[in-house]
């Protein structure tokens, strides 16, 4: 596995790296971007990539622009030799490894989130957030230029604005959604999982025991989308809910659910620990 930290290098390796190993066929490149910290659910994301693609590239970068001012981006958790043992098993092919002064420089240029979509649910809590993401991944994409990049389910909303963004700048990169993991009990796997108690991590699982509520009403021919929010609202009440929403996969308002084209999402506090989760339906 290649280790390149400079973006320049590593446009430039991938562009030699297409033409002398694509004889004829071009060579397709899979991305998984990341911040580290890498779990079962960045693992099914490489599983997909290497499944599909010649060459498989990683990127590792804590993005400062997309947190806000008070967020943990200090205390992000930070696993480098751990992931990169991950990449290495997983059969990456190169992992990316940017410093924040290769990737930002001065008087930056920065990709806004449409105020519709990326100022409600999390852009609710987290104005901005999503510029930093949009800006961040758009910068990553031109960098590998790759086939397909792949992002997980769990940041639905993430994977909405990103898949607008690609679409709305004729961007040719394959965006490939991937399901969740979770653990066994039903809690989504996610690198903030760690700042959980023991306590916390069960009273966690209200969320996903909620989401499993609403998709089990469905199948008892509840469609109504405030009689569903108003049962899992009871379970998730002991926690501080920002919120309990369904909506049509473009992110609108619905008042009955859609089958094959809705989503519940609910984001909670549980201590100082904000998690998200979601279940398409
Ligand atoms: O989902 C994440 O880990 C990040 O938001 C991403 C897409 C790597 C951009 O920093």
């Amino acid at each position: 596995m290649k280790i390149i930290s400079n973006p320049l290098e590593l446009k430039e390796y991938l562009k030699d790296k297409r033409e002398t190993d694509g004889f004829q066929v071009k060579q397709s490149v899979g991305f998984v971007p990341t911040m580290g910290a890498l779990h079962e659910g960045h693992i099914s994301l490489i599983r997909e990539a290497r499944k599909n693609n010649d060459i498989v590239v990683v990127s590792i970068f804590v993005n400062p622009t997309q947190f806000l001012k008070g967020e943990d981006l200090d205390k992000y958790p930070k696993k480098y030799d751990a992931d990169k043992k991950i990449c290495e098993i997983g059969g990456v092919d190169i992992l990316f490894f940017p410093e924040a002064k290769d990737m930002y420089g001065n008087d930056e240029v920065s990709i806004l989130a449409p105020i519709v979509r990326g100022y409600v649910l999390e852009g609710t809590s987290r104005p901005g957030h999503f510029n930093g993401v949009l800006t961040v991944v758009m910068k990553l994409l031109n960098i590998v230029e790759p086939t397909r990049a792949y992002f997980g389910k769990k940041d639905a909303q993430q994977l909405n604005l990103i898949s607008l963004m690609v679409k709305h700048f004729f961007m040719s990169v394959e965006i490939v959604a991937v399901d969740t993991v979770r653990e066994s009990d039903g809690l989504a796997l996610s690198s903030r999982n760690v700042y959980l108690s023991k306590e916390e991590r069960q009273e966690a699982l209200k969320i996903s025991s909620s989401l499993q509520l609403g998709a089990k009403m469905l199948t008892q021919n509840v469609v109504e989308v405030e009689e569903i929010l108003k049962k899992m609202r009871e379970i998730l009440s002991p926690l501080e809910v920002s919120y309990v929403e369904i909506l049509n996969r473009d992110f609108e308002i619905i008042k009955k659910v859609e089958i094959g084209n809705s989503i519940i999402l609910v984001e909670a506090r549980v201590g100082t620990t904000r998690l998200l989760d979601n279940i398409w339906l």
